[in-house]
């Protein structure tokens, strides 16, 4: 049996991101996989620069989401948006040739210190990506709500709840990615 690549992107750059612990929580649960985080520190997406050339590494984070069998992404909300961060990876991805998101699995999943975990946030993310063409799982929203308070310093949830609600999306990533 061939082990599945799994890609995560976090929306959140800070090393203490709860974002990217709620990843790898995500990544571990997924079991066997060739997983890697990819690198969403790019310059902003700006025409002129594009026409000198797409950065090498956007080239590498399409490539690496093409090779993918699945994608998950957890991203915050800013102000009751996607992050900057991760808009700008997916507008520089969209002009990779090739189409790297196309029927691609991607579980959305988010963590943000409001009561709401950044549900407006994970909608808009879903939104972002349709125009890319990710198959983009519709499984229930897992938001971690008060992200402050639900993760211990090894980065594992807290909340057996949340970890079975992320076990759960994660197992449905599973299966599709699978199915392929
Ligand atoms: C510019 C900015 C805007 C924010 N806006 C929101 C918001 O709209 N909703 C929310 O729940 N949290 C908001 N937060 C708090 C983030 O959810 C919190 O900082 C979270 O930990 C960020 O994710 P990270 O830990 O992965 O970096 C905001 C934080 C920043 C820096």
């Amino acid at each position: 049996m061939t082990i599945p690549k799994i890609l995560g992107m976090s929306g959140s750059l800070r090393d203490a991101s709860f974002n990217t612990m709620l990843l790898k929580a995500a990544i571990t649960s997924y079991g066997e996989a060739d997983a890697q985080i990819a690198e969403l520190n790019l310059p902003l997406f700006d025409g002129d620069l594009e026409a000198k050339g797409i950065p090498e590494a956007v080239t590498k984070l399409a490539s690496q989401i093409a090779e993918a069998d699945a994608v998950i992404i957890a991203n915050p909300e800013y102000n009751k948006g996607i992050s900057g961060v991760l808009k700008n990876a997916l507008d520089w991805v969209s002009r990779v040739p090739g189409n790297a998101f196309r029927g691609k699995p991607t579980l959305v999943i988010g963590a943000a210190a409001g009561r709401t975990g950044g549900e407006t946030s994970y909608y808009m993310t879903r939104n972002c990506l349709a125009p890319l063409g990710a198959a983009v799982l519709a499984t229930p929203a897992v938001l971690i709500a008060g992200a402050h308070g639900e993760f211990n310093e090894d980065g594992t949830l807290k909340s057996e709840r949340y970890q079975e609600n992320l076990d759960g999306v994660v197992a449905t990533l599973r299966d599709i990615a699978t199915r392929r």
